[in-house]
């Protein structure tokens, strides 16, 4: 659906100086509320809960309440009709003709994408299975910037399910706008899904760095470490005296952590059967008492399982409620900013995508993930791909940002396909992608060797 609206679908669709705004808007709404009290009045959000939600939901939808909007909202995954198998087009087009804003969280990757082509008003991605959640990110770095007076250059240790969390898979990606060094720290068989790794890498300039473990050692043997910080200093300006082991206020040399980001396990994203991590971090006052700890703050999504002790409640470091609690001005800001209630004092935030080469694929290629939203709903969502490379062909997902290697492009014309290399000589709408050259030989496409000679 072709329009102007904004949504806010993965943390990437703000520009840097977008959420500095969004930040100093909400912490005016945090000072003092009763100025926002009807600045979304005669609005409705659509807060739509496909999965279990406690902070999320109850902070939008306190936050609608807040600006004096109203809020309709499915609160169980069996309760409306996508639990009799309408497809979240459906369901997208017909809601988005009541409400003015509709958040959702989903369990497939992507669905918020898909929800919001489908419909013409401003989606929040409230989580979308193991993808992302953009609010959250905002909610972690508004409390990261509110406590340490900036986030470039500080140190953030991720420590938990890394591979399935979505808080952190949208986090890295804002600590990396802002400049921060990241710490992962995952739980056994646990690490960050490599797609993520690579657009680290190949977006942001980031390089996993070899970390000695007598630096850090506040996790227990048999848990893997990976460091990253920017390669690309001047892109980044990143701090020299950080390469070195200077905190950003250049005095004392630091081996020390600055946030350390608890998550839980996700069971609910494991495959049936798979067993409970072997070995896991577990943050406890002991750990904290070590001296790289000293100002460490510590945060943490929640829901809390045992990952984080209860005894750290109490300690001035452990900062998680008051983080929640940032989630109502947080969201009342992004909110007001994506109803155009609130205009941001910066220029529009570039759309990401609008510059990125789209290859949309009605025959062959699909998703390599079976829950991304366009594996789950093929007969409405076309699988769509970014073009990262042409030699070898890589593809990213449009709606769950996994990575795809093609090994056979084809001519829809001839119907005879090529090695992946001829890629430029076939007219774009011509074009087409395979897995395979086994994939497009099933799809009726014969199988040539020579270059392509067709304009
Ligand atoms: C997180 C989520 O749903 O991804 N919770 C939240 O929104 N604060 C984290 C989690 O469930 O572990």
């Amino acid at each position: 659906m072709e329009s102007n609206k904004r949504d806010l679908l993965a943390i990437e669709d703000l520009s840097l100086q977008e959420i500095e705004a969004i930040f100093s808007l909400a912490n005016q709404m945090e000072e003092s509320l009763s100025p926002y009290s009807s600045l979304c009045s005669n609005r409705i959000m659509a807060s739509l809960f496909f999965e279990p939600s406690t902070r999320t939901r109850l902070s939008f939808e306190t936050a609608m309440h807040r600006l004096g909007g109203r809020v309709i909202s499915v609160s169980e995954a069996d309760t409306s009709s996508l639990a009799k198998g309408e497809s979240l087009a459906d369901t997208a087009r017909v809601i988005g003709s009541y409400v003015d804003i509709i958040v959702i969280r989903h369990p497939w990757e992507g669905s918020a994408r898909a929800f919001a082509e489908y419909t013409p008003v401003p989606v929040i991605n409230g989580g979308d299975g193991g993808h992302q959640h953009p609010t959250q990110t905002l909610c972690d770095l508004y409390t990261i910037k509110k406590e340490k007076g900036h986030i470039k250059g500080l140190r953030v240790a991720l420590c938990g399910d890394l591979r399935n969390g979505r808080t952190v898979h949208s986090l890295v990606y804002g600590l990396a706008m802002f400049g921060a060094e990241i710490i992962c720290a995952p739980g056994a068989d646990l690490d960050m899904p490599p797609h993520l790794l690579t657009k680290l890498k190949t977006e942001y300039g980031y390089e996993p760095v070899q970390l000695n473990r007598s630096d850090i050692k506040f996790l227990k043997e048999g848990l893997d470490l990976l460091y990253m910080s920017p390669s690309k200093p001047v892109q980044l300006s990143f701090p020299e005296e950080s390469f070195v082991g200077f905190s950003a206020k250049g005095k004392e040399l630091v081996r020390n952590i600055d946030i350390l980001y608890v998550t839980r396990v996700q069971k609910e994203r494991f495959v049936p059967g798979t067993e409970k991590p072997s070995s896991y971090p577990v943050i406890d006052k002991k750990t904290l008492a070590e001296a790289k700890f000293k100002e460490t703050i510590v945060m943490h999504p929640l829901p809390r399982v045992d990952e984080l002790a209860p005894e750290v409640d109490t300690d001035p470091r452990g900062i998680y409620f008051k983080q929640a609690a940032r989630g109502v001005p947080i969201r009342m800001a992004i909110t007001s900013f994506l109803l155009g209630a609130k205009k941001l004092p910066v220029e529009e935030g570039p759309d990401q995508r609008k510059n990125k080469e789209i290859y949309k694929s009605r025959h062959g290629l699909a998703c390599a993930n079976k829950n991304c939203a366009s594996f789950k709903e093929r007969q409405f969502l076309a699988p769509k791909f970014e073009i990262l490379s042409q030699e070898p062909l890589k593809l990213r997902c449009v709606y769950c940002e996994y990575e795809i290697e093609a090994r056979c492009v084809g001519n829809l014309r001839s119907k005879r396909c090529y090695p992946p290399e001829n890629i430029t000589k076939i007219k774009k709408e011509h074009l087409v992608i395979f897995e395979s050259i086994k994939q497009a030989e099933e799809l009726s496409f014969k199988s040539v060797n020579a270059p392509v000679s067709l304009p």
